[in-house]
């Protein structure tokens, strides 16, 4: 008899989802996302309005996320909430979210806490946000006080959100506030938020030192449309050095490559500031030299031709998916930081309204994770981006990650295949052949590598 084929997760591995705070609770109407939206800025005009009305009922979702065995959720505290004005701390919504941390708690999910995720209040925007090296101390002051009072409820931190996206769509490419378009300013920007992930994570230490701090950023694979190009080489090394790799690097304490580091210095106390690195991973991109792009570093982005796409954006396309890159981001990041840290993938998933390739994808992403891991890589987690649709920054509601599909004006919910697929994932702690089979049959060869259960093998990981 053969035993069943399944890809054995080690114990104790954390399996959740991941969320962010503007993106599902609502009418949050004092940050610079707010202001965007009422100025009609997003791609489609949309505003998050209600969004997923988690200020009000976050808990029946949470319901959602306990049906499927999650161990963990991510989500993160709206700052602008907290404290409104500087200065002046606002203890009811701080009760809200002990009251969601108590209820995570409760159903057995461990909360992993978002400091900051995209969003700033108005009155921090008003004095420069974090293009000013001097406003870091607000943000600190904040921390410092949201983790005295939570403290006793989560002890998992994520400070920062993806510094790379949230300084380069803000201030180089001009897609997300405030709307800048200069480059210096973006590096800025960035070496900020690397300084405020690292203070933050001195001011949490101090408070809890047995606490859980880490950080996230974006990855995504730039690699040269045409492999034996040279140009398409340089310029694909060029973007990938600056959207994948630069801020890594401050994390680590290294300093920005010459020229810039004259003009912007390395991090101070960066080694070593950080007990995890949080890997967030959609897509990849192939790359090709184009003079008429100067802004780009004469690199010209694009999908593969032929790739499995996820539904396209107002913006453009999301992306191909493309499995393989985690594996190859979660190898990066461990080879750059020499291993030093645990690792989460903190972030993934994908837009895809019919759930037509979800199933697959995640089927497909995990394996490669599982493959990472039996190569000795120390993953520790996956938070699916997202549980419910939300609120999709500048792509506004047309944008569907959930696991569970929403509908906004009424607040239906209803949950797709992919969330009871997961939901099993979870409860097994395993991908089993039964489930691939199940939900996507066409990924058992991917998987298992051939299509009968014919000298089937377990791989258990200890
Ligand atoms: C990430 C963001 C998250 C969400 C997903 C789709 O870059 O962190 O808020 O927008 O993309």
């Amino acid at each position: 008899m053969t035993r069943e084929r399944k890809l054995q997760f080690p114990e104790g591995f954390l399996w959740g989802t991941a969320s962010s705070a503007h993106q599902c609770e609502g009418d949050n109407c004092n940050n610079q996302w707010y202001r965007w939206e009422q100025q009609g800025r997003t791609l489609t005009g949309e505003r998050s309005g209600a969004a997923a009305n988690w200020w009000q009922q976050a808990e029946r979702d949470f319901e959602l996320a306990e049906q499927m065995e999650n161990n963990a959720l991510r989500l993160s505290l709206e700052w602008s909430r907290i404290e409104p004005e500087a200065g002046r701390w606002d203890e009811s919504a701080l009760e809200r979210y002990r009251v969601l941390l108590r209820d995570l708690r409760q159903r057995h999910m461990t909360p992993l806490v978002t400091l900051h995720h995209f969003t700033d209040p108005l009155w921090f925007a008003e004095r420069g946000g974090f293009a000013r090296e001097e406003n870091i101390s607000y943000f600190i002051r904040f921390v410092r006080f949201v983790v005295a009072h939570l403290r006793d409820l989560c002890s998992f931190w994520l400070t920062i959100n993806e510094p790379n996206v949230y300084a380069f769509l803000g201030y180089l490419t001009g897609e997300f506030p405030p709307g800048e378009r200069d480059v210096l300013r973006a590096l800025r920007v960035l070496r900020n938020l690397m300084a405020a992930h690292v203070q933050a994570f001195y001011a949490i230490r101090e408070l809890q030192p047995e606490g859980q701090i880490g950080y996230c950023l974006n990855y995504r694979p730039l690699d040269p449309a045409t492999p034996w190009s040279p140009l398409d080489q340089a310029v694909a090394s060029l973007q990938d050095r600056f959207y994948n790799r630069v801020a890594l690097q401050l994390a680590e304490g290294q300093r920005f490559p010459w020229p810039l580091s004259l003009a912007l210095p390395a991090v101070p106390r960066a080694a070593g500031a950080r007990d995890y690195h949080g890997i967030n991973y959609y897509t990849r991109d192939l790359v090709c030299f184009d003079l008429g792009r100067p802004a780009e570093l004469f690199g010209r982005r694009f999908p593969r031709p032929g790739a499995l796409m996820q539904d396209p954006g107002r913006a453009g396309y999301f992306g191909e998916i493309y499995p393989e890159g985690l594996y190859r981001v979660l190898h990066q990041v461990y080879r750059s930081t020499r291993g030093n840290k645990p690792l989460y993938v903190t972030e993934h998933g994908l837009n895809d309204s019919e759930d037509r390739l979800r199933p697959r994808a995640i089927l497909e992403h995990l394996a490669m994770l599982h493959r990472a891991i039996r190569e000795g890589l120390p993953v520790r987690g996956y938070f699916h981006w997202t549980l419910v649709d939300n609120f999709e920054w500048n792509e506004g509601w047309g944008a569907h990650f959930g696991l569970v599909e929403l509908n906004p004006q009424t607040q239906e919910r209803r949950p797709r295949p992919s969330a009871s697929m997961f939901g099993e994932i979870c409860r097994a702690n395993a991908i089993t052949e039964s489930i691939v089979e199940r939900y996507a049959p066409e990924a058992v060869t991917t998987i298992f590598g051939s299509a009968t259960a014919l000298g089937g093998r377990t791989q258990v990981l200890t």
